[in-house]
């Protein structure tokens, strides 16, 4: 692996192999989404207990103090909203020159895998791969589903991650499954998990975080689960000790509850 994408990396991934990032990107295609209305507002208080921030260039230069030292993994495809016919059309939103003069650590782009613009998608993604190499920028590939959410399952999130892969992904975003070992084992560069949207409590959202750490995840990228919870800030300390110290479940659970106490 280049140098500059080495570096780059392990900005991001850090020294145990793990990361904790914050996805913050919903709004290319969601809007205003509930507690993301104001992006500076959310962000600033998770900013410490954060490894890596994945905003739009658009929240990065408007929220996001520049003299912040956090690695960004930039959104770097879009072009369709939650309104439009199809969420697969997406492009290249981002030119690898100005993800360079935003100083960013990596461009994330979502492959849409069996839907009408798998081949559009996947094209664009090897392009932002090759533009990646040229400038030492890593990528990282969203194995996005769109609406179709039912599609999240081992047997095909595989096939997602290893065509990312298989194609020049630095690394890779995915969904938690059934049997999510199995994603993992078949995929040759690191596996960070989605949350996905808001689940019905905040220790499912920690549980699923648990089982991928067990699994061999190498982190989280995690966006409504933690800002749309009662308490973000309670709630990424926790993921925080899931992901970097190993902490089961049940302690995880015994965690956020002591912690909200506290700030209650
Ligand atoms: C959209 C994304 C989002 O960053 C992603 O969905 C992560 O956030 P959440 O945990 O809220 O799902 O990649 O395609």
């Amino acid at each position: 692996m280049d140098w500059g994408i080495k570096n780059r990396l392990s900005r991001i991934i850090k020294k145990d192999g793990r990361t904790v990032m914050l996805a913050v990107d919903h709004g290319y295609f969601l809007g205003p989404v509930s507690k993301l209305e104001d992006p500076a507002k959310t962000i600033k208080p998770l900013l410490p207990y954060t490894d890596a921030l994945m905003p739009t260039r658009g929240v990065l230069r408007n929220c996001v103090d520049a003299s912040n030292d956090i690695p960004i993994v930039l959104r770097a495809s879009g072009g369709n909203s939650i309104i439009g016919e199809d969420l697969s059309n997406e492009e290249i939103t981002v030119s690898m020159k100005d993800a360079v003069r935003l100083n960013v650590s990596a461009v994330a782009f979502s492959v849409y895998i069996g839907s009408k613009h798998e081949h559009q998608t996947l094209i664009n993604f090897a392009k932002l791969v090759d533009e990646g190499m040229e400038y030492g920028m890593p990528v990282l590939a969203v194995t996005a589903v769109g609406k179709e959410l039912e599609k999240r399952d081992a047997r095909y999130l595989s096939l997602c991650c290893r065509m990312a892969a298989e194609m020049g992904a630095s690394f890779v975003k995915t969904y938690y499954c059934e049997d999510f070992g199995k994603v993992i084992k078949s995929c040759p560069v690191p596996v960070v998990i989605a949350g996905g949207p808001k689940l019905k409590t905040e220790y499912d959202a920690l549980e699923i975080a648990c089982d991928a750490i067990k699994l061999g995840a190498a982190g989280v990228d995690m966006g409504r689960n933690i800002w749309q919870s009662e308490d973000p800030v309670a709630m990424i300390k926790t993921v925080r000790a899931i992901v970097h110290e190993g902490i089961p479940f049940k302690k995880a659970q015994d965690m956020l509850k002591g912690l909200r106490k506290r700030s209650a």
